[in-house]
């Protein structure tokens, strides 16, 4: 019922995105501007070039249209004299690849300032307003406008539009502050996660018992309790409202009440908050980030065209032994008969190891994307995701006879590599 359901809703999706893509296949665009800086940051504007050919940015321009001067600021031009004329130093702006963001600050020509750059824009971006992107024939190919930013406030493009995020807070107050967010802030906020988990300072306990525990016991965490950093996958109000058309019963779409009123809200939504602060370009393509919902895992994609995409049905676990599913990876037992179960003692259909095995993928509407991401916290990292992830089910508890490392390690020195072939027998 939820996977033909999910079908309908992700192709209403797909099709949003080929209408944004298809205006994206002019190239270079804004991504972020950052107007109004909180303490220790600087005002930015942020360039990515979305297409796929690089596109050659000598003569093109970004215009402060909201100034009477109309200021310019020049590619593969003269700063200090704002005329089209290239110049040495700053022609490593004149070309972007496909993928490549660049990020503009301020003109400063105090050669020892921390914020020393020959290459600026000179000219100051502020509480309001508007920003033209031109091309070499002066023809404006994006525009950004904003109006009474805040302290710290950055502008994303979001698709289509620009939303505005603040980056100087923590977790909390950035996604209570995000008018995309506010079903999830309402969620997060009505299971008390906002302040167990995401304002800064808040520590957590950490059962010892727990698949938590054995987790990070394998990355070498052995503390008892965790502080952050965090890294959410929020899902936009667009996403809840998908899910709540999903999860409502004979076409009736769940009211936010009924959401919140959901017996499974609080593992939805801890399944959506991972421990580190993973930006999307520290996490490599198919790993697995643990969640808060009991440790399981949310497995996290690359796409061919750079997307950042976020699987909630890709996992390693159960794990057909106490070894783990990495090492069996690792030690090359993913075509085996009983690692590819068929769903017979791993009751899942591609057997064990999903994720580690390379069974996964992110084709059709599997997985969630990341319409904007990496908003810096102070205590974690924001991604805003297009779709409410749902945690697979797992075994509640870890299995008596796992290891930690230190102990496989040890075993490994000492010889015997333990009966790999045997996990039916050691599950029993
Ligand atoms: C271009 O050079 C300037 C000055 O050295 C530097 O501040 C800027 O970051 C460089 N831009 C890129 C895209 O590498
Ligand atoms: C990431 O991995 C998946 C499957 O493991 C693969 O289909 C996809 O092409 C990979 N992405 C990139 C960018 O290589």
């Amino acid at each position: 019922m939820k996977a033909s359901a999910s079908v309908v809703a992700a192709s209403v999706l797909l099709a949003v995105m080929a209408t944004t893509s298809c205006s994206a296949a002019t190239g270079v665009q804004f991504m972020k501007v950052l107007p109004q800086p909180g303490s220790g940051q600087t005002e930015a504007i942020i360039l990515r070039n979305v297409g796929s050919e690089p596109v050659d940015l000598t003569g093109w321009s970004i215009v402060d249209k909201s100034k009477r001067a109309m200021n310019s600021f020049w590619f593969g031009g003269d700063s200090a004299t704002m005329a089209p004329q290239p110049v040495k130093w700053c022609s490593n702006w004149t070309s972007i690849e496909p993928d490549q963001e660049f990020t503009l600050r301020p003109f400063n020509r105090d050669r020892f300032s921390a914020s020393f750059d020959p290459c600026g824009f000179r000219f100051s971006l502020g509480f309001d307003g508007q920003l033209e992107l031109r091309n070499a024939d002066k023809q404006p190919v994006d525009i950004v406008s904003w109006t009474k930013a805040k302290d710290g406030m950055a502008i994303y493009r979001m698709g289509s539009k620009f939303i505005p995020f603040m980056e100087d807070s923590d977790m909390k107050s950035s996604i209570k502050a995000a008018p995309v967010l506010s079903i999830f802030a309402k969620a997060l906020h009505s299971t008390n996660i906002l302040d167990k988990y995401l304002k800064e300072g808040a520590s957590i306990k950490i059962d010892k018992d727990s698949w938590m525990a054995k987790h990070l016991a394998r990355k070498g965490y052995e503390k008892t309790y965790y502080k952050g950093p965090w890294t959410v996958f929020a899902p936009s109000n667009e996403a809840f409202l998908e899910f709540m058309k999903e999860m409502g019963w004979m076409g009736m779409t769940l009211t936010e009440d009924e959401l919140l009123a959901m017996p499974e809200l609080e593992d939805i939504l801890l399944y959506h908050i991972v421990m580190g602060q993973e930006w999307s370009s520290g996490i490599k393509n198919a790993t697995g980030v643990l969640s808060m919902k009991d440790g399981a895992e949310v497995a996290v994609f690359h796409g061919k065209n750079g997307e950042f995409l976020v699987h909630d049905d890709c996992v390693d676990r159960p794990s057909p032994d106490n070894y783990g599913c990495e090492m069996q990876a690792e030690w090359k037992k993913c075509n085996e008969d009983w690692v590819q179960d068929d769903g017979l003692f791993s009751g899942r259909t591609l057997g064990y190891c999903e994720r580690s095995c390379n069974r996964c993928t992110c084709e059709g509407d599997q997985c969630g994307r990341a319409s904007v991401y990496d908003i810096p916290a102070s205590n974690g990292v924001l991604h805003v995701i297009d779709k409410v992830l749902y945690p697979a089910p797992v075994y509640e508890k870890p299995a008596a006879q796992w290891r930690s490392k230190a102990e496989m390690e040890a075993e490994m020195n000492g010889g015997s590599a333990g009966n790999l072939k045997g996990f039916l027998n050691g599950q029993q």
